[in-house]
């Protein structure tokens, strides 16, 4: 991480999470709200367990802020885990009176065999507690700040859920749709709908899903998943408009966009892979069929030719440049560059370790074959996860930003910002 970086801590059942987010310009208008509005949108999704009835984050800004507008001092950000008054005796920083009943069966497909090796402990429990995507809340808080920077150089970003379990679907924004995989016969001015994903609709949709026929069906796996005492994973999409051509370098391994988005989104938990536009689709075409042709940007642009994610924001970057790609299959970076096209990045999820059912196991204390440790938990968390990936894809283009354009106050970064704008395409 270069300029904008952040830390968190916290146990989930602790007394709370803490994210200290350092490298935020001076002059940038915040109010807990936001940040809270993003807290809550990540502890929705069908499929989430009981934790989340009882949860309700809400986030203190502790320092970093006067008068509602950063200082450029580090924020130091705090989430209570109202779950607490239910733990505090479990997870006593102080030795307790009496200890809690060890956890010793590790989870298949969890952190615990590996961590409490790892750390040479008795007990699966600090493990647990840390591995826990609980940790995500205090990330999403981070993001939230990444988020509002960003809108001021009028870049949104928005996630949505495409596969859950085997129900799927490929939606026209996606990287892998071409022109010819459009319903036919669509009068131009519908193709803009048609092919921009509705994001209220998302936003409204228990799975995050733009589909309302595809909703249901992922609804019904849930439930069925659940019925079995089983779980399931999924594929999100995260998509960035209006991103500036020339974040990161080809320069460096270490200074390529897509070479820092994808840890970020890999770091999610759960998360098992991650692709960059047409990503592994890549891998089967010919050339002359993957790459985005680069054409004038003289509108009204063909039919043919409009880039796969969202037009809106393609054409409102590049209103002062004389060029546009015609699809966008790199997912808007190229040479570990921004393109000004859409950054587009899918992730695969894995089906959540905690069953209901659980899988055979050993225990620790007796090397015994034993069915693997079950707490309260989730049963499918995509809708969260693309959330939590928006905030880590807000981060890093953040940092971006501030490595591209500068500045210790919000004015003097947008006035290099708008310089640089100004100065594309001339001489
Ligand atoms: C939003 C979210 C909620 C999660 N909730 C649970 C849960 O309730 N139970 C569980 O076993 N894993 C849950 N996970 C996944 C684990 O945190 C994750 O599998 C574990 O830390 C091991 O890491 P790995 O899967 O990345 O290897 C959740 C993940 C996310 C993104």
């Amino acid at each position: 991480m270069g300029q904008f970086r952040f830390l968190t801590a916290g146990e989930s059942h602790g007394k709370g999470l803490i994210a200290l987010v350092e490298g935020m310009v001076a002059g940038l208008s915040l109010e807990a709200e936001y940040i809270n509005k993003e807290l809550k949108r990540r502890q929705q999704g069908y499929g989430r367990g009981p934790r989340m009835e009882i949860e309700e984050d809400k986030v203190e800004i502790i320092s970093g802020l006067r008068y509602g507008l950063t200082i450029g001092s580090p924020i130091a950000l705090l989430i209570p885990n109202r779950d607490w008054q239910n733990w505090w005796e479990v997870m006593s920083t102080a030795p307790p009176e009496r200890q809690a009943e060890t956890v010793t069966c590790p989870r298949p497909g969890h952190a615990d065999l590996a961590g409490v090796t790892k750390y040479g402990l008795k007990d699966i429990r600090p493990i647990i507690e840390r591995a826990s995507a609980r940790e995500t809340a205090a990330r999403v808080a981070a993001g939230a700040i990444a988020k509002r920077f960003l809108e001021e150089f009028g870049i949104a970003i928005h996630s949505h859920t495409t596969a859950i379990g085997h129900v799927s679907y490929e939606p026209f924004t996606s990287c892998h749709s071409e022109a010819e995989k459009r319903p036919k016969n669509l009068a131009q001015d519908k193709l803009h709908e048609a092919i921009s994903i509705n994001w209220q609709q998302v936003e409204a949709s228990p799975v995050r899903c733009a589909d309302s026929e595809v909703e249901k069906k992922m609804i019904a796996a849930i439930d069925e998943a659940k019925a079995n005492g089983d779980t399931l994973g999924g594929i999100f999409e995260v998509i960035a408009t209006g991103v500036p051509i020339g974040l990161g370098s080809y320069v460096h391994w270490d200074r390529r966009l897509d070479s820092k988005i994808t840890q970020a989104i890999m770091s999610i938990n759960a998360v098992k892979g991650v692709e960059i536009g047409s990503g592994f689709a890549l891998a089967k075409l010919r050339g002359s069929e993957a790459h985005d042709v680069i054409e004038p940007n003289s509108p009204p642009v063909s039919a043919e030719h409009f880039p796969s994610s969202s037009l809106q924001g393609a054409s409102a970057t590049n209103q002062s440049l004389s060029w546009r790609h015609a699809t966008n299959r790199a997912g808007g970076i190229e040479g570990g560059t921004s393109n000004g096209e859409d950054i587009v990045v899918r992730a695969a999820v894995k089906p959540i370790a905690t069953l209901a059912n659980p899988l055979p196991s050993i225990d620790l204390r007796s090397g015994e074959i034993a069915k693997a440790h079950y707490e309260r938990s989730d049963v499918c968390v995509v809708p969260a996860a693309g959330v939590i990936a928006e905030a880590m894809l807000a981060i890093v283009l953040a940092d971006a930003c501030l490595e591209k354009f500068g500045g210790d106050n919000l004015k003097e970064t947008l006035a290099n910002y708008h310089n640089y704008q100004l100065s594309i395409g001339k001489d």
